[in-house]
């Protein structure tokens, strides 16, 4: 049977709402990584240093008993953001980011920034101070396709504002597209990306074709299957610019499987394991750990963990649905479904 044994990974992009989804998320998420970046897209969302500390100490309650699980915290970019709140983030201990949601763009994005030129102020102490910009790499008008938003926010937002701020450390959230992916190839070593495993797993066929499946419902939205080959073959190339970020999102079954259904795939108890899938079916398993375990603790300057978690290649069936909130489920990504790996 075959084993792979890797220094523990994080994740660095989740949500974990907040309140009694803590006590489904915490726990999910700690049996896997040793950190996540914790999104700040609560209602209402996590603005300031203090708000984030708040945040975390109630993270940090619903830590199980004798495990290790370090929150790194994430401020929420409105159009109010004091430009004096990124030199706290610089001397905070635990937060480590400020996110940017285009106002629309996304689940509880409706506070987020309206347009970019007038939060300047705000990027130039995030350049001077080399905190790193979080980006939910959409545009939000409405004619624009849908299929179409992550690439226009790369000509018509992305390009003037690396002009504009050079050295200016971004991480391009879970990119989707191939023209995301040559991008950041492009640029120097302040700009990085994450990688759902949904979005290396999976494309639009799997949502759309025999009916619709709400479960593989997210944003930015699964795409062609030309852009999950482009997705994997840089996550598995070892170019330390793309690394593990799982955008888990838990929605209520009830709150998916709607007229109007919510975005977001729950990937979080076994998040790990999926990844492995996606690059052993790609031939690379041995690029797993440097995308899961290094490259993400390299850009953001934080040091490597040094415990080890081990992986079997076993089959494990993904449950089909979890407790939520009092009298909920969530149906996590791929349930039912059955996988080649599992932790140890
Ligand atoms: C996320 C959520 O539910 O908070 N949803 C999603 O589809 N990815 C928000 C986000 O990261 O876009
Ligand atoms: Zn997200």
């Amino acid at each position: 049977m075959k084993t792979i044994t890797l220094l523990q990974p994080d994740d660095w992009h989740a949500h974990l709402r907040d309140g009694l989804a803590l006590k489904r998320t915490v726990p999910d998420l700690a049996k896997q990584f040793a950190r996540a970046i914790c999104m700040p897209n609560l209602v209402p969302p996590v603005k300031t240093v203090a708000e984030a500390e708040a945040y975390r100490e109630r993270i940090m309650a619903h830590v199980p008993e004798g495990v290790a699980f370090d929150p790194r915290m994430v401020l929420y970019f409105t159009d109010h953001t004091a430009p004096d709140e990124i030199k706290k983030i610089k001397d905070s201990a635990h937060v480590n980011a400020i996110k940017l949601y285009p106002a629309g763009a996304t689940t509880n994005s409706d506070n987020g920034v309206s347009d970019i030129r007038k939060v300047y102020a705000v990027i130039e102490q995030l350049e001077k101070y080399q905190v790193p910009l979080l980006l939910h790499g959409e545009v939000t008008h409405s004619h624009v396709d849908i299929f179409d938003r992550e690439k226009r926010f790369l000509d018509e937002v992305l390009s003037p504002l690396l002009k504009q701020f050079p050295d200016l450390k971004i991480v391009l959230e879970h990119i989707t597209t191939k023209e995301a992916a040559h991008f950041v190839l492009e640029q120097d070593r302040n700009v990085a990306a994450t990688i759902t495993p949904q979005h290396l797993l999976f494309n639009r066929n799997d949502m759309l074709v025999g009916g619709i499946k709400p479960h593989f419902y997210c944003l930015p939205i699964l795409k062609r299957q030309t852009h999950q080959q482009t997705l994997l073959e840089v996550a598995t190339s070892g170019n330390p610019k793309f690394f593990l970020g799982t955008d888990s999102a838990p929605h209520a079954q009830d709150a998916k499987e709607n007229a109007c259904g919510c975005a977001g795939c729950y990937s979080a108890p076994t998040a790990i394991e999926l990844y492995a899938q996606a690059f052993d079916q790609a031939g690379k398993i041995e690029r797993l750990e440097g995308f899961a375990s290094h490259f993400g603790a390299d850009f953001y300057g934080l040091a490597r963990n040094t415990n080890t978690i081990t992986l079997v290649q076993e089959e494990q069936t993904i449950p089909a649905q979890l407790d939520y909130l009092d009298d909920q489920q969530i149906i996590p990504l791929y349930a039912g479904k059955t996988i080649q790996w599992r932790k140890v």
